[in-house]
């Protein structure tokens, strides 16, 4: 059944709008205290302030008493990596040692360590797995998930990732956005051959992902070692003129320019950010780029966080993800990232939630239909243990998502 009401919330955290939200619009979630909403076919289609009749016919109606419960929007995670072969626990102890992550990738390991197992990895070997990714993350509260390709770097590999999420998207109740990303490191067959190795992408891969209709987005990552603003410019228009959405890792490492570029390009997102500069921020703000945050990365590499609270300050739309991947980022905790978001990066718990529903969706092209409890939405919904979204940062680490709706249908 895809109707459901859930009666009573001690809050009802509405998150409300239909775009991202910028600077101080983001303190105002727009809480009904003891508010019952109501899901019709798997669509938002009611919310009413306490007292208010109940105007449909309770019998055709899934009934939840959500009293002393907070009530929110499905969480998005617009950033992750979660279809991958092989794992990467070697090069954690490596760098617990002191090795750095780009150390490790210049020697061969990194994402190219993690490439050679997913091309080894079979359609049939990877879609489990990535189905056990998704019931975590969905216990978690994430109802809707990015996932980028880049593990292939081949012509066949980047499609079996993106066929995967495709399966998966259909299979589970998790709604996956994939996002091609052909340029996440340079192959050994390539090496050396960057801008060959670009021009590969654009002339062989854009086309065919674009014609299959296997990704919305296009990502690249742009770092000192990796691949160039020019070559980044140069990906990105052509990504562009195949209609595709752009989305950069920027500025994570070194301050390279990212944030300006992305600005430049009219990205939809540029993510990481931790070491974007004071002039990449102001354009990212006037160009209304969605200044996606990954706190988990930072804390698992032991690097200074994104300066969050200036962007907010600055009027960026600031979002959160958890950049679940086998090597920077092996979590998808939004527990923790809660935590980090607060505590280390300074937004309130109100600027986290903001950044981890109605932005996040804002940072996959969703903010009309997910993101929010507005009318007319799509019923993804969490209720926590606790009666107030504040629990979210404050009881650090612990999972406080009691029930997950999805579509209208309790799934968690
Ligand atoms: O977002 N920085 C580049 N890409 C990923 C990491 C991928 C990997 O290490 O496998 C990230 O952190
Ligand atoms: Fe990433």
């Amino acid at each position: 059944m895809r109707n459901i009401i859930i009666k009573n919330a001690a809050q009802v955290v509405t998150c409300s709008g239909f775009r991202g939200k910028r600077g101080s619009e983001m303190s105002d979630l727009q809480v009904i205290d003891n508010g019952t909403v109501i899901v019709t076919d798997g669509i938002i289609s009611h919310i009413l302030q306490p007292g208010e009749p109940i105007p449909v016919e309770e019998k055709d109606y899934q009934i939840t008493n959500a009293e002393g419960k907070a009530l929110l929007p499905g969480f998005v995670d617009p950033h992750t990596h979660f279809v991958f072969g092989g794992y990467r626990e070697e090069e954690f102890s490596w760098r617990m040692r002191g090795d750095s992550y780009m150390d490790i990738m210049h020697r061969g390991g990194g994402i190219v360590n993690t490439t050679n197992a997913t091309r080894a990895a079979t359609e049939e070997e990877l879609t489990p797995s990535g189905h056990e990714r998704l019931d975590a993350m969905m216990h978690l509260g994430i109802t809707t998930v990015e996932g980028k390709s880049g593990y292939g770097l081949d012509r066949e590999t980047e499609l079996k990732q993106l066929r995967v999420m495709r399966r998966l998207n259909e299979t589970h109740a998790m709604d996956v956005v994939p996002t091609f990303m052909g340029a996440h490191a340079t192959p050994a067959e390539w090496k050396g051959r960057e801008d060959a190795f670009i021009d590969f992408n654009i002339r062989e891969m854009f086309p065919l992902v674009a014609q299959e209709k296997l990704a919305e987005s296009v990502d690249i990552f742009c770092e000192k070692g990796v691949f160039t603003i020019a070559q980044s410019r140069r990906y990105l228009k052509a990504a562009r003129e195949h209609g595709f959405l752009l989305k950069m890792h920027a500025d994570e490492i070194i301050s390279l320019g990212g944030a300006e570029l992305a600005a430049e390009m009219h990205c939809l997102s540029a993510d990481h950010l931790l070491q974007a500069s004071d002039a990449g921020i102001r354009a990212m703000a006037d160009a209304s780029v969605v200044a996606t945050l990954l706190p988990l990365t930072a804390f698992s590499l032991r690097e200074p966080y994104a300066r969050g609270r200036e962007m907010i300050d600055a009027g960026c739309i600031v979002a959160l993800a958890t950049d679940l991947n086998p090597g920077s980022s092996f979590t998808a905790s939004v527990p923790l990232l809660f935590a980090l978001a607060c505590i280390y990066m300074q937004l309130t718990p109100e600027e986290a939630v903001t950044a981890f529903t109605i932005n996040s969706a804002a940072a996959l092209n969703r903010a009309d239909s997910i993101g929010s409890i507005d009318i007319g939405k799509q019923g993804d919904l969490l209720l926590l243990q606790f009666p107030s979204y504040k629990f979210l940062p404050y009881h650090v680490g612990m999972n406080i998502v009691e029930t997950v709706i999805k579509k209208g249908e309790i799934v968690i």
